[in-house]
């Protein structure tokens, strides 16, 4: 609990003072899945594989698509999936499996960069409060924000 009230404030903080802006590398990296993240960072990727909702959004989402439109269905993918419409993100569950999920690159910017080494400087380290509303609007809300912790990792 106490964790989670720190992780409040911390991540505030950040916001206000604009921590999260994207760096030189995401012009150039492009989204490797967060299967990749696990050779480096496996108690993260555990803990997010089973508490995360994102981590297996697919699951819900495709049940639905047969009845949809092909536009439809790129809407669903703009927040349902992997760095949709960005170079080397998601196309299609065919193409892309690996980013058929929502995985860590959707707040961290896309890795293949920081994959390779581990270079701090190539990935974003705190997401922005800013970023989550892009696909937590106000419609889709939900109970996001006192669970700020509950749905990271
Ligand atoms: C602007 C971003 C956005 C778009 C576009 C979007 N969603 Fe979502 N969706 C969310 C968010 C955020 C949540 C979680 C909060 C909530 O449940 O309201 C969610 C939740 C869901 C859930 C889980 C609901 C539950 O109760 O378990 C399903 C299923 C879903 N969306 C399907 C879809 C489908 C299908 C489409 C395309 C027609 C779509 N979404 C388009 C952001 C989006
Ligand atoms: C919903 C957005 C979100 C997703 C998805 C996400 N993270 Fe994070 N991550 C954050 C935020 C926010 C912080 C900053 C936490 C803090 O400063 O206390 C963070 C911090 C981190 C850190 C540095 C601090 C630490 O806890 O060690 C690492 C490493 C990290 N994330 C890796 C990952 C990996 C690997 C995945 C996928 C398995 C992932 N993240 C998925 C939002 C996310
Ligand atoms: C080759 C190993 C390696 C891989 C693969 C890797 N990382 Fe890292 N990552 C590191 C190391 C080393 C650090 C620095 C120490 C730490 O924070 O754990 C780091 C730090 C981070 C941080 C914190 C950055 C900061 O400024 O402190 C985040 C966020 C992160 N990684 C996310 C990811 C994500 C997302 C992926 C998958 C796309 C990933 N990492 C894949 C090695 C790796
Ligand atoms: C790429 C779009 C996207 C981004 C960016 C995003 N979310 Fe989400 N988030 C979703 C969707 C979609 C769901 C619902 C998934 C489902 O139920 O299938 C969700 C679910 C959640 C949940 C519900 C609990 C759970 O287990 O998943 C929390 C909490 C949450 N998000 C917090 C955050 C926070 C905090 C950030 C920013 C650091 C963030 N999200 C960024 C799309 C996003």
């Amino acid at each position: 609990m106490k964790r989670r009230v720190l992780f409040a404030a911390v991540f505030l903080t950040a916001g206000l003072l604009g921590v999260g802006t994207d760096r030189a590398w995401a012009a150039e990296a492009s989204f490797v899945g967060s299967a990749a993240c696990a050779a480096c960072h496996e108690d993260i990727y555990a803990r997010f594989q089973t508490d995360s909702k994102k981590a297996h959004t697919r699951d819900k989402v495709e049940k639905m698509l047969d009845k949809l439109t092909p536009e439809e269905q790129q809407t669903c993918f703009q927040c349902h999936a992997t760095g949709y419409g960005k170079p080397g993100g998601f196309i299609s569950y065919a193409q892309t499996p690996a980013l058929g999920d929502i995985g860590c690159e959707s707040c961290h910017g896309a890795g293949s960069l920081h994959s390779e080494g581990g270079d701090t400087e190539q990935i974003r380290h705190r997401p922005s409060p800013e970023q989550c509303l892009t696909c937590h609007t106000a419609e889709r809300n939900g109970d996001f924000k006192p669970l700020l912790y509950g749905g990271t990792h």
